[in-house]
């Protein structure tokens, strides 16, 4: 399925052009990553003490009888453990804070990258994908800056010195040893190309979960008030059962390959004490070299089993980046002028010439509108749905890019207008209000522009909003959950409307604002919006014509052309398409019955 299909991504573990450009991540930290990385080589290095301190501690103190020199030696060895320790934790977290902040960075710049992206962006791509963008890929990501990149140099660095103390000790045991490193490695080979399509399905299963979550989640009334929930049941059951299997068949790779790392690890001391036992034996070799030897063969085996989880490390980083990086190429198709017009001051007027727009090609919703409205008019929209009256307010507000011919404010083309400056001139209150997760009063004003308590809640009192605020517990503070929820509506509505009007834009838009109150509070808003469309240019787009016979200007669209305008009297004479939808509104109670041919005349 195409909406997992980014998840399955699983390229080369390593791609120098996506390392490169990781690379420039830890640039800001260099300093800490070059300290950590010193400090990580003195840790393996440390690491080739003990053993060593061992050996002489037998073979010098204890088979020489030597109990002060052993104490010695005893001393030294706590010594270099805690040392070890030191720098360790040193470098544990060093490398871990710099992880934090690449992190930090990175949603930082994801973000700031996702604000400038157009709406037809987030209507290709699912909100679920962009979070986990946003927290598994980066998250991925500093799983290898803190234990992939950095650590892979530790392992290097402590296997070639093991292998050197090894050789130098006893070159012949050493080759003894070494001799199962073959074994090892086709192990490693073999889980290595397991676990990469395991993990594969697994990452995909996730995907798979998650999308069905948030969507059955968000629409659980829907389920509910059709009594889906056992169908759904049974769709996660299977969902999660192939989890289950993804995450069973990965975890058998890893109860296979641990076992047998360690057997490959006991075999090489089978026949360090085979060899070496004898060669003490012999009298070639010290009792304690030989101990030595099976400590440091020990040692040898954890870097490499640990080199092939660094692997997966590695290629599934690179998976992230490049979905990352993906993200963070997407071009805006709103690019705000480099130009920008920056008038005075707005007058509000709008000019549409010549547009036509489609959302997807071969699909036109919007076909050669031509229109202008002069500052401080009112027009109204109207047409039946799917018209593409939104649409024409979509691209006012420089929502969507991509149409032809000419949109302008104040004579001015919007795209070398400033668009800081296009959008704060506009306020646009829809019929789906948003509403974040903060008082009432941050609601309406929201957090860009210093506006005051008074204005806030003058602007409430004028939209009739400042009853129901003051009916609420804590008034104006009153908390409100994400989405508005405990809020009705039309309540919803009415905040929107103190949002717009305290805002003091020059052009209002409302696109079926008024639909979701009811006859009561629609005839008490009417005022208010003869208030708040004062001084404006206003496009109304409504369904219900009651709303719209004080505009100045009506238009009709259909099907993405303007069929009709003039005023409410004009059309009704004109006897066309407003007409007819005015009749079918209103038939029984406003205009004097016409004869039934009219109506579909
Ligand atoms: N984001 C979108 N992506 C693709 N097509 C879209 C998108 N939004 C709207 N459309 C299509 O564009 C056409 C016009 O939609 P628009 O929302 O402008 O209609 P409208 O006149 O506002 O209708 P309504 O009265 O129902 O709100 C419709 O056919 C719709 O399917
Ligand atoms: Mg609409």
């Amino acid at each position: 399925m195409n909406h997992y299909h980014e998840e399955d991504i699983l390229g080369k573990a390593y791609d120098s052009r996506l390392a490169r450009r990781l690379l420039k991540y830890l640039y800001p930290y260099r300093w800490t990553v070059a300290t950590s990385i010193f400090l990580l080589l003195l840790v393996s290095g440390l690491q080739l003490v003990p053993p060593y301190l061992t050996k002489v501690a037998i073979d010098q103190y204890i088979s020489t009888g030597d109990g002060g020199g052993l104490a010695h030696i005893a001393l030294l060895f706590l010594l270099v453990l805690l040392f070890q320790f030191a720098v360790s934790f040193a470098q544990t977290y060093l490398m871990n804070w710099t992880g934090q902040r690449i992190m930090y960075d990175l949603r930082m710049q994801i973000f700031a990258h996702i604000q400038k992206l157009d709406m037809a962006y987030f209507d290709r791509n699912p909100i679920g994908r962009l979070i986990t963008r946003m927290t598994t890929d980066v998250d991925v990501l500093n799983e290898l800056f803190t234990a992939g990149v950095v650590s892979i140099f530790g392992d290097i660095f402590s296997l070639a010195g093991i292998v050197l103390v090894m050789l130098w000790l006893n070159w012949k045991l050493a080759l003894v040893c070494f001799s199962v490193i073959p074994l090892l490695f086709i192990a490693t080979m073999i889980f290595k190309i397991k676990v990469r399509g395991s993990y594969r399905w697994v990452r995909s299963c996730v995907a798979k979960i998650n999308a069905f979550l948030q969507e059955n989640i968000t629409g659980m009334s829907v389920v509910q008030i059709f009594v889906e929930e056992k169908r759904k049941f049974h769709e996660f059951d299977e969902r999660n059962s192939e989890h289950l299997r993804a995450n069973l068949q990965s975890i058998s790779y890893y109860a296979v390959f641990y076992p047998v790392v360690s057997m490959i690890g006991a075999l090489a001391t089978a026949l360090i004490l085979w060899y070496g036992g004898n060669q003490v034996l012999g009298q070639v070799l010290t009792l304690g070299s030989l101990v030595a030897f099976i400590q440091y063969s020990e040692r040898f085996y954890k870097p490499i089993s640990d080199l092939s989880e660094k692997f997966n490390i590695l290629q599934s980083a690179m998976a992230s980046s490049e979905r990352i990086f993906r993200l963070l190429d997407t071009k805006p198709e709103i690019i705000p002028p480099a130009q920008p017009v920056r008038l005075q001051e707005i007058k509000g007027k709008i000019e549409f010439k010549n547009v036509s727009f489609a959302y997807k090609e071969d699909t036109p919703v919007l076909d050669a509108i031509d229109l202008t409205v002069i500052p401080g008019e009112k027009v109204a929209i109207v047409g039946a749905t799917g018209a593409g009256k939104s649409t024409l307010i979509n691209l006012l507000c420089r929502f969507y890019g991509g149409h032809t011919g000419d949109i302008l404010i104040d004579g001015v083309d919007i795209q070398d207008l400033d668009l800081g400056l296009l959008r704060e001139s506009i306020a646009v209150v829809l019929q789906d209000v948003f509403l974040f997760r903060g008082s009432i009063e941050e609601n309406v004003r929201l957090w860009g522009k210093p506006i005051s308590k008074q204005k806030v809640e003058e602007a409430a009192r004028q939209v009739h909003a400042h009853r129901f605020v003051q009916d609420l517990a804590e008034g104006y503070a009153t908390p409100l959950a994400e989405r508005g929820v405990g809020l009705s509506v039309g309540q919803r509505q009415l905040l929107a409307f103190a949002r717009a009007l305290a805002h003091d834009p020059k052009i209002l838009v409302l696109d079926e604002a008024t639909s979701s109150v009811d006859t009561e509070t629609e005839l008490l808003i009417q005022d208010a919006l003869n208030q708040l469309m004062k001084d404006r240019t206003c496009l109304i787009i409504a369904h219900r014509l009651s709303t719209i016979q004080n505009c100045d200007r009506i238009i009709v669209l259909h099907k993405g052309e303007i069929q009709e305008k003039g005023s409410h009297q004009e059309l009704l004479k004109k006897r066309g398409i407003y007409y007819k939808l005015y009749q079918l509104q209103y038939k029984d109670q406003l205009i004097p019955r016409e004869p039934a041919d009219q109506l579909t005349g």
